[in-house]
Order: structure tokens, then sequence, then C-alpha cells
């Protein structure tokens, strides 16, 4: 019996991004039972390391879900014995033609199908694609390239990337990864639209007054302020987490759930954005703070950034789609770094009822009393729609109260990280949740001329405390369009 086999090369073994979530992934499929029989991993990286100071090191990195705590030393050992080690340059062909020699033999005369993970630094990403594809592609079978962000730093850069990888992958061999598409409640957004009556009918601007997509973490660049100086924050969360989002949000009903038939129609409501203006754009950077004895780093404190660095950690958004569904509606965006909590929504405001029988009950801030939706991707998943109740009693008064999912309480199980659902796609070819070229594409020219203005300007960002809620012009800007940011997690 010849049953295929998989080989999962993580080149860049020893990076961050292997170490918290590629191997931890991994084992948690191999826990779940998703990974196919024969498989190997291997990791791939310059300094010299044997097979069992891998397994040590990815060992560390391993934890047990609550869900999977069964048998999980046992599970790990056996998980971990089929991981392996394989030291070499990222440009060597020399080096990657061993690696071929290994993977052979632990394909055994099977089928051979090869996963490349490149978790290593855009400079030399092509080399090492160069030299994988050459000189370590499966002999049968297919031969597939999971690539991180960043993906260039503009339109060109990034056209100029892909023109490179071209050379040598296919379309249908690159898998762009963007994270927050595997998210539980990204994935579920869909879900929500397409398959609950009550909510498609609304999802358009003569029911909604603006969306809100979210991203705030309660931590600096910590350590990455390297990487981190030469992209800033609208490059960072926005260009893709957000603005992905933002595409399964609002784009029209798919022909279908094929990856091709939903990739269509973000590529489609992407190109019908308006390029972002300057003007509609507010940044800031985080700066040194002391609270309660602890001083916190300000950005430019960050050893690996340079003390003059006008890098944005904070940025705030209106973008505008110019269709028939979306015509006029706000979509506000605003991602930042070292703020005040660590969150990821989307805030739905519907517009106000016409001719509302109840508006001397609300009090007078009528905004106060509009229904929204908020979609709280993390933490402590939730899908929560708020709406006007009467306070119970003999008097007649409404307050707002939430009709409330969360997550928590309503599934036992723990989430799978992003991770898991990416790997297995990518190991079963499903394509949906990667990020196809000419969507990229769309994505880059909607962003790259205010990147453009904003660097040629050198544009001095509005600077706040780091742990604070940001700059003061995320609100200017906001009220502009007649919006009022929802309290992030505060009033829930
Ligand atoms: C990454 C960004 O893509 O996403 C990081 O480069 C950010 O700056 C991270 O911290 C956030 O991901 P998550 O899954 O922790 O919200």
């Amino acid at each position: 019996e010849n049953e295929s086999s998989v080989s999962i090369t993580v080149v860049g073994a020893s990076g961050d991004l292997a170490k918290k979530k590629i191997f931890p992934a991994l084992f948690a499929l191999y826990y779940e039972g998703c990974l196919p029989k024969h498989f190997t991993v291997f990791g791939y990286a310059r300094s010299k390391m044997t097979d069992a100071e891998l397994r040590n090191m990815v060992s560390k990195t391993l934890t047990c879900r609550i869900d999977q705590r069964e048998n999980c030393g046992e599970k790990m050992d056996q998980f971990l014995k089929r991981c392996f080690y394989h030291s070499g340059q990222y440009d060597s062909q020399e080096h990657f033609e061993a690696l071929d020699k290994k993977l052979k033999e632990h394909e055994g005369g099977r089928e051979s199908n090869r996963l490349f993970y490149l978790s290593i630094p855009p400079n030399i990403f092509i080399d090492a694609v160069k030299c994988a594809s050459s000189s370590a592609s499966a002999a049968s079978g297919w031969t597939r390239v999971i690539v991180e962000k960043p993906f260039g730093r503009d339109s060109e850069s990034s056209a100029a990337l892909t023109k490179a990888l071209k050379q040598y992958l296919t379309e249908d061999q690159i898998f762009r990864i963007d994270h927050y598409l595997g998210k539980e409640l990204v994935e579920n957004l869909s879900v929500l639209r397409f398959s609950n009556l009550i909510f498609e009918p609304l999802w358009s601007r003569q029911y909604i007054r603006n969306v809100q997509l979210i991203f705030s973490e309660d931590f600096g660049t910590e350590g990455r302020g390297g990487y981190f100086d030469n992209y800033g924050i609208i490059r960072d969360i926005m260009q893709n987490h957000l603005l992905q989002i933002l595409a399964l949000f609002a784009m029209e009903t798919p022909v279908s759930l094929d990856a091709e038939d939903i990739r269509n129609e973000k590529v489609k409501v992407l190109r019908s954005m308006r390029t972002l203006r300057l003007e509609d754009v507010v940044i800031g950077q985080y700066k040194s703070h002391t609270r309660g004895g602890v001083t916190h780093p300000g950005y430019t404190d960050d050893k690996t950034v340079p003390k003059d660095s006008v890098t944005p950690t904070f940025a705030a958004a209106a973008l505008f789609i110019d269709n028939a569904r979306w015509d006029g509606v706000p979509f506000l965006m605003k991602a930042g770094k070292a703020l005040h909590n660590r969150s990821a929504e989307i805030r739905v405001q519907f517009r106000h009822v016409p001719g509302n029988l109840y508006n001397r009950n609300i009090g007078t801030d009528l905004d106060q009393a509009t229904n929204e939706l908020v979609i709280r991707v993390q933490p402590d998943e939730a899908i929560y729609l708020k709406i006007n109740n009467k306070v119970p009693g003999l008097g007649m008064r409404l307050d707002r109260s939430n009709l409330n999912l969360l997550y928590s309480t309503r599934y036992s199980k723990e989430i799978p990280d992003a991770y898991e659902r990416l790997l297995l796609d990518a190991i079963e070819g499903e394509r949906r949740l990667f990020i196809r070229s000419d969507e990229l594409d769309a994505a880059w020219s909607l962003f790259t001329p205010v990147l453009k203005e904003l660097e040629e300007k050198r544009t001095i960002p509005e600077y706040y405390p780091y742990g604070s809620r940001g700059p003061v012009g995320a609100h200017y800007l906001a009220a502009r369009y007649k919006v009022r940011w929802g309290d992030l997690g505060m009033e829930e």
C-alpha cells in the first residue's frame, strides 16, 4: 500500500514565531489526529543543533489545551519523535539538497508532499524559496510554501516580491498567511451574516451607520523594534489584519464557499474602496509613562529603534467603500500598541429608529440608544447585540442591554489557535483563508499613497502615554464622520 507522506519543514526553526506558534500548532493538530499518518517535521535553521536539541527546544514550547490533557505527555513524546533538525544556510542549494536527501529517507518511497513554512526575515525570503523549490521540491505529490508578512512595504515592493516568488512557485503553491483569518470569530463572520435571516437584510448603508474595526494591545514593541520601525502599525495591523476583516465583513455574497469564489468577492470589495487620504488618518506613538512606581518605556527607548523615529505605533483611519451597498458608510479602523488593554473587535453601529416612540424615555443622547452589534474576536470571544429594553418596574425607562453570546459559557471546548486551522488548511490544500496575489495588490494600493506621504513629510505622530487610550486625534477623526468609538471592553 503506497500511502502518501507529508513533510513539514519549518525554515527559521529557532525563531520566535516557530517556537511560539508553529510547533505548538503542529502538536495540537497531532493531538487531535489531524495530521496524516506519515508525517515528519523538520526544523531548518543556521545554527548547529542535533535532533535531540531541537526536540528539547520544541518540547519547552508545547502545552496541552484543557481539552487535550489526557495522555498529553505521551502524545508529546510521540510527536517529538517525528521532529528532526537540519542545519543549513538559507541561500545554499547544497544545504537544501542535503535536506532533500533526509526528507526522502523519511518518505520511504511513498508519494511525497512537502510543506515549507518560511518563518524568516523578508531579505532572505526569495533565496530560501529558490533553494527550497529547486533543491527540495517533492518529486511526486505537491510542494507548498507558507509565507508570512511582511509582503513588501508598499505596492511596488510587494509586486516585486510576488514577481520574484513566481519565478519559483505558481500562485497555487504560495500560501500567504494572515493569521487573523484563522481566528474563530473571523471565520464565523460569514456564518453570522449569511446563515441568519436577521442579519443579512440589515447589512448595508440602509441600516448600518458605521463599522469599527479595533485592535489594541497593552504592550509595546518589546524586542521587535528592529522589524517594527521599518513598518509601523499601518502596515503591521491595518493593511492586513483589519482590512481582511473588513473585506469579509463587507463583501457581497460569494457564489459558493470555494476559495476562489470567496477571494473573488474580497478582491471586488477591496477594489471598490476609496484610496485612503492623509486627512483621514491620525497617527500616534507611545511615550514613556510611570504609574504606580513602574516606568514603562517609550517606543524610542527601545534600543533597536532610532531615537528620532516617527514610526506610528498607533493609527486611526476612516475608509469608504464606493459601491451600492456601502456608499457613505464610514469604516473606521483603529490599531495601537501600548494601550490600556488587549482586544480586537468589530463594532457595527446601526441607525436611529425613525420616529422612535420612545425617544423621550431614552434621554437626551439618542446615540446611546442605537443598536450595536459587537463581535469580540479576542480575548473572551463573544458576539453581543445591544438592544433597548424597558427597565423593569412601574415606570417607563429604557436602558441598553446585551443579548450576549459569550463563547466560554456557550462552548466548553477551548478555541484552537489560528495557526492550527491555517496549517491544517495548507496541508489539505484549502486556500480560502490565504491571501491571493490580486487581493494583496488591492490591499496595498489603498494604503500606499498615504504611507508614502507620511514618510515623505515625516509627519510627527501624536504622542500618547504607554497604557493610555491613545491619541485624542482619533476622536476628532471619528467625530468628523459623526462617529463615536465604542468603548473598548469598558462598558461590558
Ligand atoms: C502580528 C503583528 O501580525 O500580529 C504583531 O506583527 C501583533 O505586531 C500580532 O502583536 C497580534 O496577533 P494576535 O494574534 O496576538 O492578536
